[in-house]
């Protein structure tokens, strides 16, 4: 029985395994293991928007086209490799402009350039080279991917024309590094200390030495010394009034006022 299911699964597996080698995505120059380690970097972190299809009108009045991407997977299985497709609206004339088998990327702080070359090469325009559509993704921390809009397209060039593409993404935002400050870092640090000390000292207390009550706490009484100096310094420095008396000044003048007093006085007396 379990054999039966190990061999199942296996099977799955390796099934699994033949339909997503046939599944076209994202070819980098170069056979695999010759990519550029760098484009590799960068289109990993676009995996998390690999298959997602995105689309955008434009109308200028005479020349209505919708434009469908798809990231590193062909937008139809009618058109071969193709990432970036032109309809027309008025005929359904499809255009390949750029292919995924043809990919290349660079990135910035706050943007990733998804080239896609090879597509159908141009009528008159641009020597007759092959299109190809240029998506520049820039940094948008609200969104995984919105916004998908065509810049323009160039073919007035004699060569090196292009089709050229925005797209919003978080993926295109610098790593986040962690917002702490030396401060925080510290105060963190140091309530960790504390907590580790009371929690240890008084498990210690309690399991070890067998205290009861409040001296459970760890240094007990070197803690309510010092509470107590603390007090004393704050009525000394705060308090505007004086509480009482200082019995030391009672104490002077009862002193230097002794007997001598009593005698120098004498004569004052009525009796
Ligand atoms: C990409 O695919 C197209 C159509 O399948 C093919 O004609 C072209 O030669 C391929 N390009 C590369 C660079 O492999």
């Amino acid at each position: 029985m379990f054999l039966a299911h190990s061999c199942l699964y296996a099977m799955l597996l390796a099934l699994g395994t033949i339909v997503m080698a046939n599944e076209k995505k994202c070819d980098l120059v170069g056979e695999v293991g010759h990519e550029s380690v760098k484009e590799l970097a960068v289109l990993k972190r676009l995996e998390p928007l690999f298959g997602q299809s995105f689309e955008t009108s434009v109308d200028d009045g005479k020349e209505k086209y919708t434009y469908k991407f798809r990231v590193c997977q062909e937008v139809s299985s009618n058109y071969s490799n193709a990432g970036l497709l032109q309809i027309d609206k008025q005929n359904e004339h499809v255009v390949v402009v750029g292919r995924i088998n043809d990919t290349h990327i660079i990135s910035g702080s706050e943007w990733i350039m998804l080239t896609y070359m090879g597509g159908e090469n141009y009528d008159s325009h641009c020597g007759r080279e092959r299109r190809r559509a240029i998506v520049m993704i820039t940094c948008n921390s609200k969104t995984l991917a919105s916004g998908f809009t065509l810049l323009g397209e160039e073919r007035e060039k004699e060569k090196e024309c292009s089709y050229t593409f925005e797209l919003d993404s978080k993926l295109a935002c610098p790593p986040e590094d962690s917002h702490l400050s030396v401060g925080s870092v510290f105060l963190i640090t140091f309530a960790s200390v504390v907590a580790v000390y009371i929690i240890g000292g008084f498990l210690y207390q309690r399991l070890v030495v067998g205290a009861k009550g409040m001296e459970q706490f760890p240094h007990f009484i070197f803690w309510q010394d010092l509470g107590n100096l603390v007090a004393d310094g704050c009525d000394f420095v705060c308090r505007s009034k004086p509480r009482n008396v200082p019995a030391a000044y009672r104490g002077v003048g009862d002193d230097q006022l002794g007997e001598e007093s009593e005698e120098r006085d004498d004569h004052l007396l009525p009796m």
